[in-house]
């Protein structure tokens, strides 16, 4: 979705569509979407680690071209990692470190970036720290944090967007033996759904254009696959949705009118599941829910979809559907509750950061600024709890994420957040106009991290600080 604002807007250009001859040509250039639900899913395989030393997982990739069939008919060249679109999942339990090993066999110098991890700054990924053409990176993630699911991808200055457009991305998650008592669907009940719009041209090849604005696709993909569809048995399953889109955000719901049961955010479970009609992702955050199927009959199909216009169910664009297809026992639970999640009300420094466009430059300023890699824009102190106000100036959404962090979402425009927005995050959605107050303590790791807007086409042109967090 797009906030009903631009939603309308978009409705206004798409109807000019019908009397301007140059978008409608350009459109007729690129391949159309395929019929929905012509596809089973597919599940990204998990990587094994290519060796284990006492509390220590070594892993390694490589990132390399590769041809992937995606839509029917003509193969797509992406760029890969070990030839998976998206990359294969990396799965470490808590508490042990991973070593991984990432090697560029690509033309282009690239960056790898773990998207939600407590990691020293040596290993984050800055847009600078590149690897180059034929070498390769070792990167330590020490696991020290609650069970989430987070993600890897490409952070390569002013070509981020581009690249994790190509392909290089991929889910990273972390499990805690802790959780087991909570009994949740797990195993083959336990899915990840990363969702990704793109542009294909009639060859099969993946129509990229760096722009400014918004990077946006006609073809949806979930697994790299467009619109598919799985077969369920009728019990709980949990899905772990990344938006891995690189500018659009969704307003994911089911066309059953069932709400969507969230159980987890950004940074792990939350303190309870929260039931919602609508479920807002924006670029970078995820959600895990709880989809019961044993409501629905088998041979129903039960699709997930992105409500073009929040307020209408009959705006559903399909996104996977759900075919109920057998009868199968459940042992899993759902509990009512989590575990507690001490809430963050106050800190000892408040920083403000204004969010804008500036029509002279086309570029995304913070503070009106662009991003310089020479400056550094704040410096927190470790062991301090921080309150940022984000302050939208702009006409669009900014998801404006932290690394190294997990922080809280204190309120939006001086409300509460919703019940899905009470755990814990490092991306936030800040709409149009809006001003959203979230609240982080610095912990784990002195060095230079970023912080931007996770809309790649804003965050490359170039919406995106530097904090240097200080002993
Ligand atoms: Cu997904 Cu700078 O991050
Ligand atoms: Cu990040
Ligand atoms: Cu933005």
């Amino acid at each position: 979705m797009q906030s009903r604002r631009e939603f309308l807007k978009m409705s206004a250009a798409g109807g000019a569509l019908l009397v301007l001859p140059r978008p409608a040509l350009a459109l007729a250039r690129s391949a159309a979407a395929p019929e929905p639900f012509q596809v089973p899913l597919r599940i990204p395989r998990v990587l094994a680690p290519v060796r284990s030393e006492g509390d220590r997982d070594y892993f390694e990739t490589t990132m390399r071209y590769a041809r992937r069939r995606i839509l029917p008919g003509k193969p797509t060249p992406v760029w890969s990692f070990d030839g998976s679109f998206p990359g294969p999942t990396i799965k470490v339990r808590r508490g042990r470190e991973a070593v991984v090993r990432r090697i560029n066999r690509l033309d282009v110098p690239v960056t790898v970036h773990l998207h939600g991890g407590k990691v020293p700054a040596s290993s984050d990924g800055h847009p600078l720290d590149l690897i180059r053409p034929g070498g390769h990176k070792d990167y330590v993630y020490p696991n020290d944090q609650d069970a989430a699911t987070l993600w890897y991808h490409d952070h390569t200055h002013h070509s981020t967007s581009r690249n994790n457009y190509m392909g290089l991305s991929g889910l990273y998650v972390i499990e805690d033996p802790a959780d087991e008592e909570l009994n949740l669907p797990a195993g083959d009940y336990d899915v990840p759904l990363v969702l990704q719009d793109r542009r294909f041209r009639r060859n099969g090849s993946l129509k990229f254009k760096d722009d400014h604005d918004d990077v946006l696709g006609s073809v949806f993909l979930v697994n790299g696959r467009p619109a598919p569809y799985l077969r369920v048995a009728n019990r709980k399953y949990r899905f772990r949705i990344l938006n891995a889109s690189n500018s659009r955000g969704y307003e994911l719901a089911l066309d059953s009118g069932e709400p969507l049961v969230q159980i987890a955010s950004d940074g792990g479970l939350l303190a309870a599941p929260a039931p919602a009609a609508t479920l807002p992702l924006w670029t970078a955050e995820r959600a895990e829910i709880v989809i019961d199927f044993s409501k629905y009959q088998v041979g129903t199909r039960v699709v997930l979809g992105d409500r073009q216009d929040p307020m209408d169910p009959a705006s559903l664009v399909p996104l996977l559907a759900f075919d109920v297809d057998r009868e199968e026992d459940d042992p899993s639970s759902l509990p009512m509750m989590f575990r507690p999640i001490q809430r963050l009300l106050t800190g000892t420094v408040e920083r403000r950061f204004e969010l804008s466009h500036n029509f002279d430059t086309q570029q995304w300023e913070i503070n009106g600024k662009t991003f310089d890699p020479k400056r550094i824009d704040v410096k927190p102190r470790l062991g301090d709890t921080e309150v940022w106000t984000f302050n939208n100036l702009s006409s669009t959404t900014h998801p404006m994420h932290v690394h190294l962090v997990r922080f809280q979402v204190l309120d939006r425009d001086m409300l509460p957040p919703s019940p899905g927005e009470m755990g814990w995050k490092d991306t936030v959605r800040v709409g149009p106009s809006e001003v959203v107050r979230v609240a982080m303590t610095f912990e784990g790791f002195t060095g230079r991290y970023m912080f931007h807007c996770h809309n790649l086409a804003h965050e490359d042109h170039s919406m995106m600080g530097q904090m240097k967090v200080v002993a």
